[in-house]
Order: structure tokens, then C-alpha cells, then sequence
């Protein structure tokens, strides 16, 4: 598929800081293989901020979790160090896991949600012996995600056994305090399994809290059927149409024991952000004003190639309502302002790409943006093509002058596309460079766009908002849409 998987086919080796038997402590002080990287500052990095990426790290030796002739696991700690650091002020995406698997080579497994642990097909199957501890970033319902910053307990599946908000409870008062996965603030781990009680806890704490004494997850379960006796434990992480740089800045583990407690004042720790570097990274958005103009007359002829190729044919000089100069022009101009942009004024990639998929509603359902005269469902173009979506019914919001002279699948990626770039959040919205990659076909969209297109808060507020304040801005992206559209 399209997935850039750099998977977890590198083997790492450590260099181990202090090494006891059936265990490790590994400090800050990584040697990989593959496609993970050091950063500048001698951390190490599972995920950068490419899209739909997959990084793994695992001790390079299996261990023994089941020594006794019985076939029951022995018990087992570990503690790790860990900082999600956000790409600019993108929203996160999309988390890692710690995991206890029966292999290094997770070949098939997928990015985004599947945080290169499963993927669609073997997702809850009992033959993946996987263990793991998923810390989320994303809000995926089909795996039953309670929110966008949790922690949970798998087994062989995204669907957690048990899962809560990240946070831990203060050992001083036992009150709950919240903790944010990507703040970009290191917070440390703790995984402990005891075998004869057959007890899973799970603790998280901002760097230098001490260990909450109440766990944040506490679990019975026997982990003995679930698992093979030779066991690799280790990390994966994933990024998908978000991304975010997953570190881990130290690490111990322990068969049968507690893990040593790690020497924080040894650990690389994160001063800032150290992400200015990247800024330059992608000239398409930085590059704005004229290369988004580039790419949006580009885009734009991609779909009025797909959607308008045979219509033109048979109806050459028919004008429809919404063609006409004026009322695009007015009408257009309203449904075009990104709610962000009818706040500040001020334009910037993703208005223009906010823009563009109003322009892809418009040109596919042959209507206006806003319809003020129509009822309150069908008044927001975004928002009635949405609910038709949910009810699996997309195609239906198709131009019924049309005549259904459409190919499904490419109707139903301008519907989705233009869904996806009218996201209320500019966050939300892909990049020019990623529009086109869909539009070309080089690229599918997002398995979980559903889910991501349903994430904006006051979805339909956006436009009405939009809609009291559209005169101030200056739209000249717009207005060059508008013109290539003729
Ligand atoms: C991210 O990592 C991949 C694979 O390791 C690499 O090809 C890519 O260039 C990296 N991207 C950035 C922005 O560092
Ligand atoms: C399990 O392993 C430990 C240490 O490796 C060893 O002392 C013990 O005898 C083993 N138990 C069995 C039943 O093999
Ligand atoms: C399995 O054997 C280990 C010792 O080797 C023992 O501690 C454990 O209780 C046994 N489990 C069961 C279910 O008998
Ligand atoms: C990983 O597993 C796949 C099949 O599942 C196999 O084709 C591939 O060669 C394996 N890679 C390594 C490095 O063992
Ligand atoms: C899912 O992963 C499994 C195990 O790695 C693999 O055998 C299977 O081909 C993958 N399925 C898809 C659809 O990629
Ligand atoms: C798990 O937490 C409970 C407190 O909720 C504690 O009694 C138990 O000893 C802990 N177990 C492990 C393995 O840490």
C-alpha cells in the first residue's frame, strides 16, 4: 500500500549501561540499526514527523517469560522515560506502545491508528501473543477509544481491556491529575505483572514525581495463555495523517523482579523544542501565497477533469445556478473563509486549503457552500454532506445534474477530500502537497478519516461564524479559484 512503513525490521542493539540477568537498563544511551535515528541531542527517536511512519525499537534478546514446566509467566517490571513532541502547534497523532510480542518482525502491520502493532486483519486475533500498554493520542471509536490522551491495556488488540485518561493519582492527597501524552515534557512509566496474583498495573508520572503509589491501571489477568515463552519486549509507534516525534529517553526491564529505578539526572532531557529545524522542512507550506496558488490551479483542474469530463461532452454550454459570476462570487465567498481566517484576517495555507474543499463540495453537490434559504440541515454544505456520510449514503449529495455520470470512487474521494481540507480545525487539514498526492491516486485517504473529520469541535458554529463575518477578510486565493473554476 502507500504507507511509508519504515518497520520495525531494524534490530537494535544496546549498549547496555548495567546489564543483570534476565533484565537491562538502558539510560539514554542507544546503538540502532535501521530506520530509527538518534536525535542531536543523543535521544532516541521511534517517529519523526513524516506521515503515516512506523518506528520500533526492541531489547534485541528474547526473553524467557515462562521458565517453569507449568506454562505459567513469571512476574515482570519495567520502568521507561518517554516525550511525545508535537510538529509546530499540529494536533497529535498518534501514539506508541510498550510490548511484550513474540517477534521482532511485525511486517503487515500498519501506521495511524494501528500504531505498527496489528493491522485490519489481525487486529484481536489470539494468534498475535501480543502484551501491550498503548499510550493514545488519538480518538479512534472503532477501537472503543475513550479520548484523545488515554492509556490502556491491550491484548492481541487495539481494543483496550481496560483503558483511562492519562494522569496519575497524587500520593500526597489522591486526587487525579491530568497528564498530557504530548506536551512534549518527558513522563516516566511504570508496567508491573505479578504472576501469582495475576495482576497488571500501570502507572504514569511527570518526570521527577515520584512513583504515584496507586496505579493509573490495575488489571487481574493472567497474561500466561496469551503469551509464548521467548518474548521480545520493546516499542512501536506510529504517526498518521498527524504526526508527532515519539522518544523514549530511558528504559529498564526485569524478569521475576523490580526493575532498577532509572538515574534521571543521566537521561537527555529536553530543553524546549527542538524542532525549529524543521520549519524549512516543507517549501510547499512555507513557500505559501504562490505555490499554494500553483497547487490549488492544479488541484483544481485534477477535479474539474474527473468530475466534469463527461458532462462537458453532452452538455456543453449549460450554465448552472451556482456557476453564475455574481452569486459564486457572494455565496462562495462566505462558505470559503476557514473559521480561523474570519477570526484573524489573515490568510495562510490552510485557508487556502480550507477554500479548496469548500470548492470541491460546491463543484460535486452543484450547490453553494451556504444555502440561507434552506433548512437548517441543508443550509451548511460541509455539514449536510457529513451527515449523508454517516448515514453511508455520500453519494447521494452528488450533483444530481450529474446524471450520475460519475465513477463512485472518484466522486466519493472529491466528497471525502473536500470534507477532509473543510476541517474545522486548520490543523486538521492535510497539506496542499498531501491533497494532491490524493487526488493523483498515489495515495489513499485516511482509514480513520471518519473519525478525523468527526473530531472538530462545534462542528457547523465554525461556518456560522464564517458566515456573520464574511466581509472583512481579503480573499485573494479565493477569488483565483473562482476564476480558474470558469
Ligand atoms: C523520517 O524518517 C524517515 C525514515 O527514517 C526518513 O526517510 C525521513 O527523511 C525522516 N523525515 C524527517 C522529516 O526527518
Ligand atoms: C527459572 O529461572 C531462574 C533463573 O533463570 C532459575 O533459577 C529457576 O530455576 C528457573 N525455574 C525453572 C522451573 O526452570
Ligand atoms: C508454576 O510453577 C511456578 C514455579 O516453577 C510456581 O511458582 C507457580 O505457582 C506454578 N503455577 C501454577 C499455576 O501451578
Ligand atoms: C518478516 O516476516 C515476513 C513474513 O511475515 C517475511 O517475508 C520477512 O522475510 C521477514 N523479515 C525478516 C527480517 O525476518
Ligand atoms: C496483517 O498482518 C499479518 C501479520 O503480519 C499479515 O500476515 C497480513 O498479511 C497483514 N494483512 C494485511 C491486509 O496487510
Ligand atoms: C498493583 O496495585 C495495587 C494497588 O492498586 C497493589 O496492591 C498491587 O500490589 C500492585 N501490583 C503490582 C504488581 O504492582
Amino acid at each position: 500500500m502507500f504507507y511509508k512503513c519504515y518497520v520495525g525490521l531494524f534490530l537494535l542493539m544496546f549498549k547496555v549501561a548495567a546489564s543483570i540477568e534476565n533484565g537491562f537498563v538502558v539510560n539514554g544511551n542507544f546503538e540502532l540499526g535501521g530506520g530509527a535515528e538518534f536525535s542531536q541531542k543523543g535521544l532516541f527517536r521511534l517517529t519523526n514527523s513524516s506521515t503515516f511512519g512506523v518506528g520500533r525499537a526492541f531489547y534485541s534478546q528474547p526473553l524467557n517469560f515462562k521458565n517453569s514446566s507449568n506454562g505459567s509467566s513469571v512476574s515482570f517490571s519495567t520502568t521507561f522515560v518517554f516525550a511525545f513532541v508535537l510538529d509546530e502547534d499540529h494536533l497529535p497523532g498518534q501514539g506508541m506502545a510498550f510490548m511484550i510480542a513474540p517477534s521482532k518482525n511485525l511486517t503487515g502491520a500498519l501506521p495511524s491508528q494501528y500504531l505498527g502493532l496489528f493491522n485490519s486483519t489481525n487486529n484481536g486475533d489470539p494468534s498475535n501473543h501480543v502484551v501491550a500498554i498503548e499510550l493514545d493520542t488519538s480518538q479512534n471509536p472503532e477501537f472503543g477509544d475513550i479520548n484523545r490522551n488515554h492509556v490502556g491495556i491491550d491484548v492481541n488488540s487495539l481494543e483496550s481491556v481496560k483503558s483511562a485518561p492519562a494522569g496519575y493519582f497524587d500520593n500526597e492527597n489522591g486526587e487525579f491529575k491530568s497528564i498530557v501524552l504530548s506536551s512534549g515534557e518527558p513522563i516516566q512509566a511504570w508496567v508491573e505483572y505479578d504472576a501469582p496474583e495475576t495482576q497488571l498495573n500501570v502507572t504514569l508520572a511527570p518526570i521527577h514525581t515520584s512513583k504515584p503509589s496507586l496505579p493509573l491501571l490495575s488489571l487481574n489477568i493472567d497474561i500466561s495463555p496469551i503469551i509464548l515463552e521467548q518474548m521480545y519486549v520493546g516499542f512501536s509507534s506510529s504517526t498518521g495523517q498527524l504526526v508527532q516525534s515519539h522518544y523514549v529517553l530511558g528504559w529498564s526491564f526485569l524478569l521475576d523482579g523490580k526493575a532498577p529505578e532509572l538515574d534521571l539526572s543521566k537521561l537527555s532531557f529536553f530543553t524546549g523544542k527542538e524542532q525549529s529545524k524543521r520549519k524549512g522542512r516543507d517549501p510547499l507550506v512555507v513557500g505559501l501565497s504562490i505555490t499554494g496558488v500553483v497547487l490549488l490551479i492544479i488541484a483544481t483542474i485534477s477535479i474539474l477533469i474527473i468530475l466534469w469530463r463527461r458532462k462537458k461532452a453532452e452538455f456543453t454550454e449549460i450554465l448552472e445556478d451556482w456557476e453564475d459570476l455574481q452569486t459564486t462570487h457572494v455565496a462562495g465567498t462566505l462558505g470559503y473563509i476557514a473559521p480561523e481566517l474570519a477570526r484573524s484576517g489573515k490568510p495562510t495555507p490552510s485557508t487556502d486549503v480550507y477554500a479548496f474543499g469548500a470548492f470541491c463540495l460546491e463543484v460535486a453537490c452543484g450547490r453553494r457552500p451556504v444555502e440561507p434559504k434552506t433548512s437548517a440541515k441543508e443550509m451548511i454544505l460541509v455539514d449536510w454532506v457529513y451527515s449523508f456520510w454517516m448515514e453511508g449514503k455520500i453519494l447521494s449529495t452528488m450533483d444530481p445534474k450529474l446524471d450520475r455520470e460519475w465513477k463512485a470512487e472518484e466522486a466519493e474521494l472529491v466528497l471525502k477530500l473536500g470534507l477532509l481540507c473543510s476541517h474545522g480545525v486548520a490543523e486538521g487539514r492535510p497539506r496542499m502537497s498531501q491533497v494532491l498526492i490524493y487526488l493523483k491516486g498515489q495515495a489513499a485517504l485516511p482509514e480513520n478519516l471518519n473519525a478525523h473529520v468527526k473530531a472538530q469541535e462545534g462542528r457547523g458554529e465554525s461556518e456560522n461564524h464564517a458566515i456573520l463575518c464574511y466581509s472583512s477578510p481579503s480573499l485573494t486565493i479565493t477569488n483565483s479559484l473562482i476564476s480558474v473554476g470558469r
